[in-house]
């Protein structure tokens, strides 16, 4: 029997964690199994510092693989409606990849501020700061050189009642990318056994500085590296959005989406208007919405259905607003398995405090002061139909 636990599960087996408990109906058995989440070397950084890999694993068929670099989901293969795996996230296969110039955020934490800063400054409590610029005029995900995306993170795998998962701990000290005060950041991934991947944030700061963490996977449900994510249909539950100029920063308007390309209140096929907003490189969705559910509590904010896979990613947070981003700025990166990421062929949802909310006073504050904690929580769930 143990020759045959080691056979099953021998691709999830790690050098440490503690063990969880699998019921695994197999050749007419029922045996129960054990997993556990594996843990391994996946090279180093430029500057020499190791980067470790975690294998999630559950009892419906799905692998995660997440990095310690950014604390990264780097895959997610999940049965389509025929049992047939497939990995739906793009990624690389090495610390290079991710740290080359084609890697556009693929499924790291962007912080300390994800998304746009106007001008790449803001003041707070009297004091102005200064911001890298680093997307046009702007400040985009956090920095340049140590952003949340770029950093290695402190991974600590764990087994709970609702799955197995990491723990990932960053501590940014005071100044790092000209944010004020030392910011403790963590992040809990957790696999469950419904194939939610849950992510849970939270923060603390010993002086106010802005905060603003989300994840950044891009999904392809037909598998990444599929040509295109237009015939994907999607819906949000979201009355309406905030429009933004020429460099993506909103102008201040909460517009509503009816009557518009961003009325997807119920299911379109993403491509069917998305023209209407232009066409060529960086023109596209890309945009974020006004959730209705602003109550902090966690409900439900998108929904994308892959006709193709039969594949559905269902998406809960408990924040106040999501960036629908369309992969209009790809242009055919290779990358996991020699994929090529093709503009267009990928979609973020990323759950979030709405765009240079530093900027705007009608937007829910990112402000995070001494003595409060960030919380926030992001649930990917992928069935099958
Ligand atoms: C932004 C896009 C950007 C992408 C990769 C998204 O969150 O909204 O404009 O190209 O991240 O950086």
């Amino acid at each position: 029997m143990h020759s045959q636990r080691r056979s099953i599960l021998g691709s999830f087996m790690g050098r440490r964690c503690r063990l969880s408990v699998l019921i695994l109906a197999w050749g007419g058995l029922t045996a129960e199994v054990s997993a556990e989440v594996k843990v391994s070397d996946f090279g180093k950084t430029a500057d020499g510092t190791p980067v470790e890999e975690f294998t999630l694993a559950n009892s419906s068929g799905s692998i995660v693989k997440l990095i310690s670099r950014g604390a990264t989901l780097k895959e997610w293969h999940v049965p389509d409606k025929s049992g047939k795996m497939a990995d739906v996230v793009f990624g690389f296969d090495d610390v290079a990849g991710y740290e080359s110039p084609a890697n556009g955020y693929f499924g790291c934490t962007a912080g300390r501020v994800a998304n746009r800063i106007a001008g790449g400054k803001f003041s707070l409590d009297s004091k102005e700061y200064t911001l890298a610029t680093n997307d046009g005029p702007n400040a985009l995900h956090g920095g340049v050189q140590r952003s949340f995306d770029k950093v290695v993170w402190k991974g600590t795998p764990f087994e709970s009642a609702d799955g197995e998962g990491v723990v990932f701990t960053y501590t940014s000290p005071d100044g790092e990318e000209g944010y004020p005060g030392t910011l403790a950041a963590k992040v809990t991934y957790t696999l469950t056994d419904k194939n939610e991947l849950r992510i849970d944030y939270e923060a603390t700061t010993d002086q106010a500085s802005p905060v603003n963490l989300t994840n950044h996977a891009y999904f392809n449900l037909s598998g990444a590296g599929s040509p295109t994510i237009n015939n994907h249909e999607l819906m949000l539950a979201a009355d309406h959005y905030t429009p933004v100029d020429s460099t993506l920063i909103p102008t201040g308007e909460i517009a509503p989406v009816a009557g518009t390309p961003f009325d997807f209140r119920q299911f379109h096929a993403i491509g069917e208007r998305v023209d209407q907003l232009g066409t060529g490189t960086g023109a596209g969705y890309d945009h974020n919405f006004v959730l209705n559910n602003q109550d902090g509590k966690l409900a439900l904010a998108a929904k994308v259905r892959d006709p193709n896979s039969g594949r559905v990613l269902a998406v809960y947070t408990t924040e106040p607003g999501i960036q629908f981003y369309g992969g209009n700025f790809l242009t055919g990166a290779i990358a996991k398995g020699g994929k090529k990421y093709d503009y267009r062929s990928g979609f973020c949802l990323e759950t979030q405090h709405f765009p240079d909310a530093v900027h705007q006073k009608n937007f829910p504050s990112v402000i995070l002061r001494s003595g409060e904690t960030y919380r926030h929580t992001c649930i990917y769930q992928i069935t099958s139909d």
